[in-house]
This record gives structure tokens, C-alpha cells and sequence, in this order.
């Protein structure tokens, strides 16, 4: 396994992704089970964050409690799929700032093509976690990234639900200090670029369309 990687084997995580994986999980059932386990990605991504202390009073006595330190995290949704992630990456970290970047994959090509992008100022200051479900040929992340990257941002962290093991090595040729979270690695990308045997195209059951 990559260097770049960190897999969040969790067992719940693996039980909701495979109740994911069934093309008889419906619509809203893939949403919800989207949401939760964004909870435990986040919960790793978010791990090495910097704490300090803080005096406080508890009903008994006095302490120094920990309590997080520095500037405030920036998520970046990576349109549409990624938005699937946000809303509970979001509850861990409520005060974060988001940015979005609209990128869809051509079908022939699977080049990414650009569409929307709008980012927080002061991304050079603060730890950037995009958020993807799938990260494919990782065309999309390395775009992405690039651009957080031209934003400024230098802690930069990619979380994502499943990746193909040709994603993961793209990423750390292009990418190599941006650390990946995934709940899993499967086996390979077939001749349309998609994973398998992954979960078909995340936007679409997502979403319901096609
Ligand atoms: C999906 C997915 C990633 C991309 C991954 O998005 O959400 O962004 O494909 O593929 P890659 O690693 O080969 O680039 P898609 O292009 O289907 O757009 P959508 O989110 O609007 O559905
Ligand atoms: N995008 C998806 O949504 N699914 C895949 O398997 C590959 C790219």
C-alpha cells in the first residue's frame, strides 16, 4: 500500500460502503450512508490537528483543557459528487470555511473540465481537505489540487470513499505530499475509467439521475 494512503477500515465503515455498493441501495439510502461515513473519514483525516489549552472552570475544579489551535480548516468540495461528503465533514468541524471547485469528467478523454471554482481566502494559512467520493484515474483530484495548490495551500489532505489502485500511484507521482483517506482500495479502473468492482457513478446515485 502507498505511503500517501491511510485506509479507514473501521468496521462499520466497511459494512455501510458495501450496503453502498449494492445497485439496489436506493437514492436516499446512499446518501445517508455517504454522510456517516464521511464522520469516520474526517475523524482520521482531522487527527494530527494542533491543540493547545485553555483554563477553564468544570463544576469541581480548575484545568487546562484542550482545545484546537490555529487557523480554522477549509474543505473543498469537488462538484457535484464531492458535496455528498460535505455536510458531515462540516459537523466535525462547523467553523470551517469551504471552497468549491466544479470540475466534470469527459467521457472519451476522461480529462476533468473545469466549470465553477471559488475558494476561501487565506488558503496558504490553513490545513485544505477536498472531498471526493471517488478518486478514479485521479485526473479530477490532481486538478483540484492543483488548483488549491495555486491558491497557496501547503497542508493539503484529499478524503474519498473509494479509489482505484491507478488513482493512488497518480496521485503520489503528481501529489506526493497530499496524504489520501480512503475506505477502500479495489481492484482496479476498467476501459471506461470507472472502479471496479467500486460503486458506479457516485454523482448519479447520489442524486438519482443518469
Ligand atoms: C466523478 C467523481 C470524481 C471523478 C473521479 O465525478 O466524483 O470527481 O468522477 O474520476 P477521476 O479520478 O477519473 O477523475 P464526475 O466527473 O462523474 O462528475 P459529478 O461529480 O458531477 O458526477
Ligand atoms: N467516477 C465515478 O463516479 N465512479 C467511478 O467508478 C469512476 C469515476
Amino acid at each position: 500500500m502507498s505511503e500517501n494512503l491511510v485506509l479507514v477500515d473501521h468496521p462499520l465503515v466497511q459494512h455501510k460502503l458495501t450496503l453502498m455498493r449494492d445497485k439496489d441501495c436506493s437514492t436516499g439510502k446512499f446518501r445517508t450512508l455517504l454522510r456517516e461515513i464521511s464522520l469516520f473519514l474526517g475523524y482520521e483525516a482531522l487527527r494530527d490537528l494542533p491543540l493547545t489549552t485553555t483554563r477553564i472552570e468544570t463544576p469541581l475544579t480548575e484545568m487546562d483543557a484542550p482545545i484546537l489551535d490555529g487557523k480554522k480548516l477549509v474543505f473543498v468540495s469537488i462538484l457535484r459528487a464531492g458535496n455528498g461528503l460535505l455536510d458531515g465533514v462540516l459537523e466535525l468541524a462547523p467553523a470551517a470555511r469551504v471552497g468549491f471547485v466544479g470540475l466534470y469528467r469527459d467521457p472519451e478523454t476522461l480529462q476533468p473540465v473545469e466549470y465553477y471554482k471559488k475558494l476561501p481566502a487565506n488558503v496558504q494559512a490553513r490545513p485544505v481537505i477536498l472531498v471526493d467520493p471517488m478518486l478514479a484515474t485521479a485526473n479530477s483530484a490532481i486538478a483540484a489540487i492543483d488548483n488549491v495548490k495555486a491558491a497557496g495551500a501547503v497542508d493539503v489532505r484529499f478524503i474519498c470513499l473509494l479509489a482505484a489502485p491507478e488513482g493512488v500511484a497518480k496521485m503520489a507521482q503528481h501529489h506526493p505530499d497530499v496524504k489520501i483517506y480512503t475506505a477502500a482500495v479495489d481492484e482496479k479502473l476498467n476501459e471506461k475509467g470507472y472502479i471496479v468492482p467500486g460503486l458506479g457513478d457516485a454523482g448519479d446515485r447520489m442524486f438519482g439521475t443518469k
